[in-house]
């Protein structure tokens, strides 16, 4: 990406307004290849399925398809954008899927991973109406992230999670796919925590791994750990501390590769990365519009808002820099309040501003990649638009939003 300092930021302001997000479309691809890599260092056969979800701008997608990625969808939304950007192969989870999708997806070979008992009475329905074909299904298993000293580590403290099949309903699961001629190729253990820790990972594989030689699934040919992973941060956080790529490629593959049935049955190894690929591939830039000071407190009100850049409105303040006209080495404390004209519009809360800063000057908020852009409904302002600047070259990959984008989706307007 070229160097951004105020002239580069001004320029692109002047041409597509502001605020913008930039995209830099080389670090998503050193991310996944990266996160491959280290993968593939130990065992050959990886599967990389990009999780549409965490960012699904097209160009983006583009960049995981072409890098030989599955898309990883969890909807009939993204399952049609998947194909329509050119995707051949689709991993598709999640925990609704009415008839007419599942039965497209199984029809265009996508490899569909049950959630639930009401999508095994739709694949018999699909089967018994195509005896002659060979139809094969994953299965998601609900997997039990109760840590050493008996901790739940699944998202948000939940003491379980809801998605997939415990093991003692697969058993009657997976007995009556097989009594219909229904393969069973694929093993989905994803697993959210808060924590992201590489000892999920240990239980989550271990888990599949025992269920996988007890029922003896010798057909599994996706061993899908899922996503959920740690990476990809923005300069500026301090990631001292956190896992890394090859941390969990150690935990992961130490652990298969220890194990009998995974010895004989060598299926793909499947990882579904979002956050830990495109966290950092996002910058979002506003314009500063003045400066104030109320009761002794100081703000800064920018055209940008925290619901482009935090929608989920965390008190994390993320990595930022200030592009001012005139340099200033002194500093003074403030606040980023945002355009929406509601008090919990704070981008960034009591942070260091150059003391030269004033209407006319920019904000670059960093590492906005994942779970932003597709959080973010049209609220208040116009959807901004997304520059892509690779190789000096700059694309803009979204326009910004009109009134037409608007009001298309109404009738009688
Ligand atoms: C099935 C599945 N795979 C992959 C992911 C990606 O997770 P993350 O963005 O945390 O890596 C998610 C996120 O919830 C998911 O539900």
């Amino acid at each position: 990406m070229e160097r951004i300092d105020f002239d580069c930021l001004n320029r692109l302001a002047y041409k597509y307004g502001t605020p913008y997000y930039l995209m830099d479309g080389d670090v998503f691809l050193h991310n996944i290849t990266s996160f491959k890599d280290v993968f593939v260092s130990k065992y050959p056969k990886i599967i990389v399925g990009y999780s549409f979800k965490t960012n699904y701008v097209p160009a983006l997608c583009r960049i995981a398809k072409d890098a030989g990625c599955y898309a990883e969808v969890v909807s009939e939304m993204e399952y049609d954008l998947a194909k329509k950007i050119g995707f051949k192969s689709v991993i598709f989870n999640g925990p609704i899927k009415h008839d007419s999708i599942i039965w497209k997806a199984l029809d265009e070979g996508a490899v569909v991973n049950l959630d639930s008992l009401y999508e095994v009475d739709s694949i018999i329905k699909y089967k018994q109406k195509r005896p002659n074909k060979e139809v094969t299904v994953g299965l998601r298993l609900n997997i039990d992230l109760t840590d050493s000293d008996g901790i739940s580590k699944i998202q948000c403290g939940l003491r379980v999670g809801r998605f997939g099949f415990t093991k003692n309903v697969l058993v009657d699961v997976i007995h009556v796919l097989r009594k219909y001629g229904v393969r069973i190729v694929s093993l989905h253990g994803h697993t959210s925590s808060s924590d992201r820790a590489v000892a999920n990972y240990g239980l989550i594989v271990t888990q599949m791994l025992s269920l996988c030689s007890e029922l003896h699934l010798d057909d599994i040919d996706y061993f899908d750990v899922g996503g959920g992973f740690f990476g990809a941060a923005a300069k500026g956080i301090d990631v001292s501390d956190k896992p890394k790529y090859s941390d969990y490629a150690d935990i992961i593959l130490d652990t298969c590769l220890e194990n009998e049935w995974f010895r004989k049955v060598q299926p793909n190894i499947v990882i579904e990365p979002g956050v830990s690929v495109v966290a950092n591939v996002f910058s979002y830039v506003s314009k500063i519009f003045q400066t104030k000071e109320i009761a002794g407190q100081k703000f800064l009100s920018t055209d940008g808002t925290v619901f482009d850049v935090k929608p989920t409105l965390h008190n994390n303040n993320l990595p930022h820099t200030f592009f001012t006209k005139t340099v200033a080495d002194d500093t003074y404390v403030a606040s980023l309040v945002g355009s929406t004209c509601m008090e919990k519009d704070v981008i960034l809360s009591n942070v260091r501003v150059p003391n030269s800063i004033k209407g006319g000057d920019y904000v670059k908020i960093d590492g906005v990649g994942a779970y932003t852009i597709v959080l973010t409904p049209t609220f208040i302002n116009y959807l901004s638009p997304i520059v892509s600047i690779e190789n000096s070259e700059e694309i803009l990959v979204r326009r910004r939003q009109t009134l037409s984008d608007v009001t298309a989706v109404y009738n009688n307007i």
